[in-house]
């Protein structure tokens, strides 16, 4: 089997935590590095929290850059309602013991991007900030592929009508979906499909599935109170699930045009569903999940983990 060499932009975060964790077990992903953004919490905790989880799970051959510390544009808003004060509140990990490298992220990814012999996916997890200034400083250094977690058909989570990831930097967002490449985008429509419940936690097994269940049992207290769920959405496991297997989130492409415009609708993802427009298909936007088959595959793989 191929491995496909994969970089993950983060901002680490919960469920950010899990897909890293998640493309550390799989054999069909080479994992070239790890950059952070500012999103879920400040850079220099989304940073720390890289290296912890790297650290904690014994992959310290992994290198990690840090970004952006804010948007383009926008201000830096953090959400600390959801993943808690540190970004990923719930187990007792120790600090980091080691430092980002010295180089930027948005050059790290450039120079990963030119010295991989085969083409790399990139999956943004976070903010699009990093990806956005990829774009603009490299763009001989293009990704043959971005899977992206972010955006929504019909869904918003900080706002009626916008999804966290790109509501953070809408500017860079359109950017993306801009650039001519072969974007995914997994959105809300199919991340709150699959939700983590106490039985797939009762699952998990050994110290990192122990400390993945003190990351649910802490992640799980917000999506209780807000959407009334009885367990969590892991959202950008899904994004590095569908790169490990391509028939797990079905796609359809279609034109994604993102709303930088509007503050009612700040960051919405417009997807022209239905083709009412003559805007050409510009993503492969994520309709339907088999929820079954990503949570078994996320079980078997954390426990997989030492
Ligand atoms: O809206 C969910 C997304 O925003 C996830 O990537 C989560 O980690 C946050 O970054
Ligand atoms: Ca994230």
């Amino acid at each position: 089997m191929s491995t496909t060499p994969i970089l993950l932009d983060c901002d680490p975060g919960h469920d950010d935590a899990i897909a890293l964790l998640l493309a550390l077990a799989s054999p069909e992903v080479e994992l070239l590095g790890v950059t952070t953004v500012a999103g879920n919490q400040t850079l220099e905790k989304t940073t720390a929290n890289a290296i912890r989880v790297l650290e904690f799970s014994g992959h310290t051959d992994v290198q990690v850059a840090a970004g952006a510390d804010r948007p383009l544009l926008r201000e830096q808003y953090v959400a600390a309602d959801v993943h808690g004060d540190t970004g990923l509140d719930g187990p007792d990990l120790p600090p980091p013991r080691s430092q980002p490298v010295a180089q930027h992220a948005v050059d790290f990814l450039a120079e990963r991007i030119r010295s991989s012999v085969r083409p790399v996916t990139l999956i943004p997890t976070g903010p699009l900030t990093n990806l956005a200034l990829l774009l603009a400083l490299h763009p001989d250094a293009r990704p043959e592929r971005i899977v992206l977690m972010g955006g929504a058909i019909a869904e918003g989570n900080v706002t009626p009508a916008a999804e966290f990831n790109i509501w953070c930097d809408p500017e860079a967002a359109a950017r993306v979906f801009a650039s001519g490449l072969d974007v995914t985008m997994v959105g809300l429509d199919v991340t709150h499909k699959a939700l983590f419940t106490q039985a797939h936690v009762g699952r998990l097994a050994g110290r990192v599935g122990e400390m993945v269940a003190e990351l649910l049992r802490f992640y799980g207290t917000f999506h209780r109170k807000v959407y009334g769920f009885e367990g969590s959405p892991i959202h950008d496991a899904v994004a590095v699930a569908h790169v490990l297997d391509s028939g797990l989130v079905e796609t359809l492409e279609r034109n994604v045009e993102i709303d930088t415009e509007s503050e009612l609708c700040r960051g919405r993802t417009v997807v022209d569903l239905w083709r009412r427009t003559t805007r050409e298909p510009n993503a492969h936007v994520g309709v339907e999940i088999d929820s079954d088959g990503f949570l078994e595959l996320l079980i078997e793989r954390l426990n997989s983990l030492e």
